[in-house]
């Protein structure tokens, strides 16, 4: 089973393909007109309605294409912080693009402790339906930064079902098998039809 990926972040890409090929399914980037196509992600919502509105915005793009009845991924991920009550959360991307990583450090404080999650939400259309799998992964927020793999946040979040290296430090196959992005996309293949190979 062959399903596209609607978004312009290539780590995540080779993350889904890399945790679904072993599920049995094939992914690719969509492109339209060879080219990952700028989705509006709205900023206000939760993972899911954003998650939900790049389905949407997918689909009107592939309509009328040779695209049309793909299956279709799209997927909203964040980084939420206990002690900044959930921020950055559904403005991670804005907030990693401003204040960037060093940002994040120096918000943190001793007093309110680091512990922190990544979220994400995996929707996948298939013939008219949206199907969804969640993914937690716990852990905390770094002293420093560091590691060069992955993206992101990746260099300062400790995930605790590691080994104390962030997942910066991680190869994607090790960063895969706990991330939220993971966990995500297992629960959503979880509930189509088993491939035919
Ligand atoms: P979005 O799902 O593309 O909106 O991603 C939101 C932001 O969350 C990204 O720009 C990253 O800052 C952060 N993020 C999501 N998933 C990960 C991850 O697996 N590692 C590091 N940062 C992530």
């Amino acid at each position: 089973m062959h399903i596209l990926f609607a978004t312009g972040n290539k780590h995540k890409v080779s993350e889904a393909s890399e945790i679904l090929s072993h599920l049995g399914y094939g992914v690719e980037q969509l492109l339209i007109r060879g080219k990952a196509p700028e989705l509006i992600e709205p900023q206000a919502e939760g993972i899911e309605e954003v998650a939900i509105s790049k389905i949407k915005q997918a689909r009107e793009l592939v309509m009328g294409t040779e695209l049309e009845g793909s299956i279709i991924l799209a997927e909203d991920s964040g980084l939420f912080i206990d002690s900044l009550g959930g921020f950055p959360g559904p403005y991670s991307s804005y907030v990693e693009n401003t204040i960037g990583l060093p940002g994040i450090l120096q918000l943190m404080t001793p007093e309110t402790g680091r512990r922190a999650e990544f979220r994400a939400i995996a929707a996948v259309y298939i013939d008219g339906n949206i199907f969804f799998g969640n993914g937690i992964c716990e852990g905390e927020i770094s002293e420093e930064i560091s590691g060069e793999m992955g993206f992101g946040f990746d260099p300062i979040f400790i995930p605790d079902d590691g080994d104390g290296r962030t997942c910066g430090e991680m190869s994607s196959m090790e960063k895969s098998s706990i991330s939220h992005r993971g966990r995500a996309l297992k629960a959503v293949s979880e509930l189509l039809n088993p491939p035919s190979k």
